[in-house]
């Protein structure tokens, strides 16, 4: 076992404020409507055990914006459904050519397995309940061209949290930077132990407390497919939880509403509010191409 590639973005958790910022500062000078040769030659894989929109067509089309050939591998049409190792496929990858392997996998943990294993560097599309860094970072860029700057700032996650790997590495991220940073929802989605991720989280079943001088709402959604064995009353979650354009009024008056999709319209959020003023979701997916395309620049070591 080596450490990971240079480049390589497993989390969020080890990475330190700095190296955050230079990130949030190149993707700034990304431009997806314009091919720069940059990772021109360069060979991107995109390893989807997973279900994926959003990350999968905004790294390809980052990778390809940057002048990258990319090549998309997904479990039910390669040779993992023979029954291949996460292992032997990364050899696979790599014997062709691969430069980079852009990887998200249902288990916590793989994308790290793959870099402790391989000479080049490894992004974390999503593993498993884990971490989800590009999300993290797009948000984070979200963030700061609305709000200008962190200072002050204060986020509220609303939502199922446990089961999420965005909510986990906006929490690293956001606390680095001194954000307060205010969880909500019933004990299934928001346990106790959830306040020990990061410092300084705090935990409300109230979501007209959570609201309360917020500047920032980020909506999860219900994510049934991870929830084996407990079953949630959605009536009841509806009724405490949805985002409804009676509770936004409860937080600040320019708060933004955040969401990494996919969004369940009449579950998490009504539509009104979706495609409200306030609403930033479709921005999100769209900086999710520049804040890739300086993940694979730095992945590539061409970050300058
Ligand atoms: C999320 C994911 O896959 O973790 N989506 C995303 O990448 N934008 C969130 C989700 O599935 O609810």
């Amino acid at each position: 076992m080596n450490t990971p590639a240079r480049g390589s973005l497993l989390g969020i958790e080890h990475l330190e404020a700095k190296e955050i910022l230079g990130l949030l500062k190149l993707a700034r000078r990304m431009n997806p409507l314009k091919t720069r040769p940059l990772l021109r030659g360069k060979r991107v894989v995109l390893l989807f055990y997973e279900n994926s929109t959003r990350t999968r067509s905004s790294f390809e089309f980052a990778a390809k914006s940057l002048g990258a050939m990319t090549t998309l591998l997904q479990a039910s049409s390669s040779s993992i459904e023979k029954g291949e190792s996460v292992l032997d496929t990364g050899y696979t990858l790599r014997a062709v050519g691969a430069d980079c392997i852009v990887m998200r996998h249902p288990s916590a943990g793989a994308p790290h397995l793959m870099a402790e294993h391989l000479d080049i560097p490894v992004i974390n599309a999503g593993d498993g309940m884990h971490e989800h860094p590009s999300q993290a970072l797009l948000d984070a860029y979200t963030i700061l061209k609305h709000q200008k700057s962190f200072k002050g700032l204060h986020v509220t996650i609303i939502g199922d949290i446990f089961h999420s790997r965005v909510a986990r590495s906006a929490c690293h991220l956001l606390t680095k930077f001194g954000v307060t940073v205010t969880l909500c929802g019933p004990p299934e989605f928001v346990p106790e132990v959830a306040a020990t991720l990061a410092p300084g989280l705090r935990i409300t079943r109230h979501i007209e407390d959570a609201l309360r001088g917020t500047d920032v709402i980020m909506l999860l959604r219900v994510q049934k497919e991870r929830m084996a064995g407990h079953r949630i009353k959605l009536e009841s979650y509806i009724a405490r939880y949805q985002m409804t354009a009676a509770r936004l009024k409860l937080a600040k008056r320019d708060a933004l509403v955040m969401h990494p999709g996919p969004i369940i319209r009449g579950l998490e959020l009504t539509a009104d509010v979706a495609d409200g003023t306030q609403s930033v979701i479709v921005d999100e997916v769209r900086n999710g191409v520049p804040m890739r395309m300086a993940i694979l620049a730095r992945a590539l070591g061409k970050a300058k």
